[in-house]
């Protein structure tokens, strides 16, 4: 990394920085997907360098895993490791209950897996993913190719009795082919604008056939840090309902993460 950091960058990077603090010694750390949370592993690779921690991290896609294994890190399977004691990773959106919606970079599936197999998820994000209701960002559910049109139909037709503001769905393109998870799937992004009940959304979501997850993460969050451009970061937990403020010197500077 060289140069100026961008002001998102600077928030992404700052909430990463202040994530890692929760690692330590002999943990076993899911590892997210997305910018946001390649920040977090280049953190705490630098941890783990310059501190000689032992961390065994369980990565949510081939990116994460590629990434972490550049830097050093030790990576294994989540059968290898079984529990997390914790999972770290971005979000497209959260709600005021640290209710998310994940998958814009195609990875819920698995990172719904590892967080749900983790004593704790921590969030990192900046401002721009805070909202009052989700449903903004298109809600990614991974589907299995077979069927797809059909499976696309039965959800459309799904959402008419449901709470949400729009209903209508795209398959995610990887150019003009269909994207194609780490596990072979589709993903479908729901255009549902707002959704009331994004519990209701979720159980009723799975239960259609083709259906293997939704981007929905619901209860799972125990922890958002959030970045901000000036350099502040914030903590807030909503099990003990704490919220806490920091700062986070950056130096921009052509040094950040070249000794690693
Ligand atoms: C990947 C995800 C990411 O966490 C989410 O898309 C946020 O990404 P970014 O940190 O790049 O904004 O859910 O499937």
């Amino acid at each position: 990394m060289s140069g100026e950091m961008s002001p998102i960058d600077r928030a992404k990077f700052i909430a990463a920085k202040r994530a890692v603090d929760f690692i330590e010694d002999g943990m076993r750390v899911g590892l997210g997907t997305g910018s946001t949370a390649a920040w977090m592993v280049r953190c705490l690779a630098e941890r783990v360098k310059a501190e000689g921690l032992q961390i065994t991290g369980v990565p949510t896609s081939a990116r994460t895993a590629d990434l972490g294994r550049s830097l050093g890190l030790r990576v294994v399977s989540l059968d290898e490791a079984k529990w997390l004691d914790l999972t770290i990773d971005g979000t497209d959106e959260f709600d005021p209950n640290l209710n998310l919606i994940k998958g814009g970079g195609g990875a819920l599936l698995m990172e719904k897996i590892v967080a749900t197999a983790s004593d704790q998820m921590i969030v990192i994000a900046d401002i721009s993913k805070q909202v009052e209701k989700l449903g903004s960002f298109p809600l990614p559910v991974e589907i299995i190719p077979f069927g797809w049109q059909t499976t696309k139909t039965l959800i459309e037709e799904t959402l008419i009795n449901l709470d949400v503001m729009g209903r209508s769905s795209t398959l995610r393109l990887d150019r003009d082919q269909p994207y194609i998870t780490d596990q072979g799937n589709y993903i479908l992004d729901l255009h549902l604008r707002r959704i009331g009940n994004a519990r209701q959304v979720s159980l009723v979501l799975n239960q259609i056939p083709g259906v293997v997850e939704n981007g929905l993460f619901i209860d799972i969050c125990d922890i958002i840090v959030l970045g901000h451009g000036d350099g502040t970061v914030e903590v807030r937990d909503i099990n003990n309902g704490t919220v806490t403020q920091d700062r986070i010197e950056v130096v921009d500077g052509d040094n950040l993460f070249t000794d690693l």
